[in-house]
């Protein structure tokens, strides 16, 4: 009796061993089949499209005022030829660190990536300035609200490129407050400066200027997000200071209860703005900003191992573009929420240098050349200018 007892508990225990280790996998796997599954509607996001009229226009910085036949071109448009006077400020704001990672682990820190989505925009948009926006930057996280973000090798490394811009914490700090704080922190800076808004996931692959030029009464820019353009994602935003459309976005904010409608206001209010005030806004095709997207699928084909013709015709293909996988592609946005785990978590300098995926590709002219990471002692150190 006793051995069968201690045999069952021996099996059971193994079983629950078992569980525990294959707990990730078996995590992944149901996420893989929550994903990918028919009924998961993530085929309609993943559908094929073809940009319009319009969206071209957009992109080209043309007038496209619907229903409007003096389609600007700008050799011979009635702006005479050149740009408006005052085109969206080539100026970058990013947002980082608004809960303090000492107390929420899962904010994450400034680390590699968020480097390596800066320097994509120093590179590829060569902007007048780029604004960091920031409570807690410090490395390692402290409690103090206005530690030295100069103590993060990442912050230290791109400092002759930004300009640090510190906020207090709002006071009383509930998570639905913080939820869409960065919403309306960004629309907040778009209306009072202008300029370019990028998520700290969203990477700048080409330049924006055309796209500056659009014409009034157009002054927004947003990309559809989805091949199904299901909505205009908030994750990378080009706006004049002063927008109508911004206004009244960042109204929207106002006596809601946002704990309970996350996509509503970042993706699928803007949409349907835009189709009540075409005029204010110039909508991109799903391929400007957001392709591919955030699904299962997608994301593999972004951090997929190429093989070595697939690696050469890729790099063919972005050489061709000046820098994106696509003709009309100017920036990637990499969905951290749905890549990190699988794969975003995983990149280092070294691994972005020797291994052919289509995101490594994108990225490597973003790395410095003195950027490289040691170990030692088991901990990645990442090598920093004078440091
Ligand atoms: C292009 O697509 C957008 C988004 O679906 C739509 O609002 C616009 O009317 C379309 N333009 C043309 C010329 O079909
Ligand atoms: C925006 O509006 C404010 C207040 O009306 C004004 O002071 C400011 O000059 C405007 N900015 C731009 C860029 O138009």
């Amino acid at each position: 009796m006793v051995a069968r007892g201690a045999y069952r508990l021996f099996t059971l225990v193994s079983a629950l061993v078992l569980l525990y280790l294959l707990f990730p996998y078996l995590y992944h796997f149901g996420d893989y089949v929550r994903q990918t599954n028919p009924f998961s509607g993530q085929k309609y996001i993943e559908q094929a499209f073809v940009a319009n009229e319009t969206e071209l226009a957009c992109l080209r910085g043309h007038q496209t005022i619907p229903g409007d036949d003096r389609r600007d071109d700008p050799e011979e448009s009635s702006f005479g030829g050149g740009p408006p006077s005052d085109p969206i400020p080539n100026v970058v704001h990013f947002i980082y660190g608004l809960k303090n990672p000492l107390y929420h682990p899962d904010a994450g820190r400034f680390d590699f990536l968020s480097y390596l989505a800066v320097r994509s925009a120093v590179v590829s948009l060569k902007p007048k300035a780029i604004y960091l926006h920031y409570t807690y930057l410090s490395d390692p996280p402290s409690p103090d609200t206005n530690a030295d973000p100069m103590t993060n090798p990442w912050v230290r490394r791109l400092a002759k490129d930004i300009t640090l811009v510190h906020h207090q914490p709002p006071s009383g700090e509930s998570s639905t407050q913080y939820a869409h704080l960065s919403d309306t922190m960004r629309l907040q800076f778009l209306l009072e400066q202008g300029g370019i808004y990028l998520d700290i996931d969203a990477f700048a692959l080409r330049s924006f200027d055309k796209l500056l030029r659009v014409p009034r009464p157009h002054d927004v820019v947003l990309g559809a997000e989805g091949g199904n353009r299901w909505g205009l994602c908030n994750a990378v935003i080009a706006a004049r200071a002063n927008s109508t459309f911004v206004a009244r976005w960042l109204a929207s904010y106002d006596d809601v209860d946002l704990s309970r409608e996350w996509n509503y206001h970042s993706v699928l209010l803007p949409k349907e703005m835009a189709e009540t005030h075409p005029r204010e806004v110039c909508a991109l095709a799903p391929d400007a900003f957001f392709w591919p997207t955030w699904t299962w699928r997608h994301v593999d084909w972004m951090h997929e191992p190429l093989s070595r013709d697939a690696a050469i015709f890729w790099q063919s293909e972005i050489d061709r573009h000046g820098g994106s996988l696509f003709e009309n592609q100017l920036a990637y946005h990499a969905w951290n929420q749905m890549a990190w785990d699988r794969y975003l978590k995983m990149l280092t300098p070294e691994v972005i240098r020797a291994q052919d995926t289509r995101f490594n590709l994108l990225m490597r002219r973003f790395l410095e050349d003195d950027l490289y990471t040691t170990q030692v002692n088991k901990r990645i150190i990442y090598s920093t200018n004078g440091s």
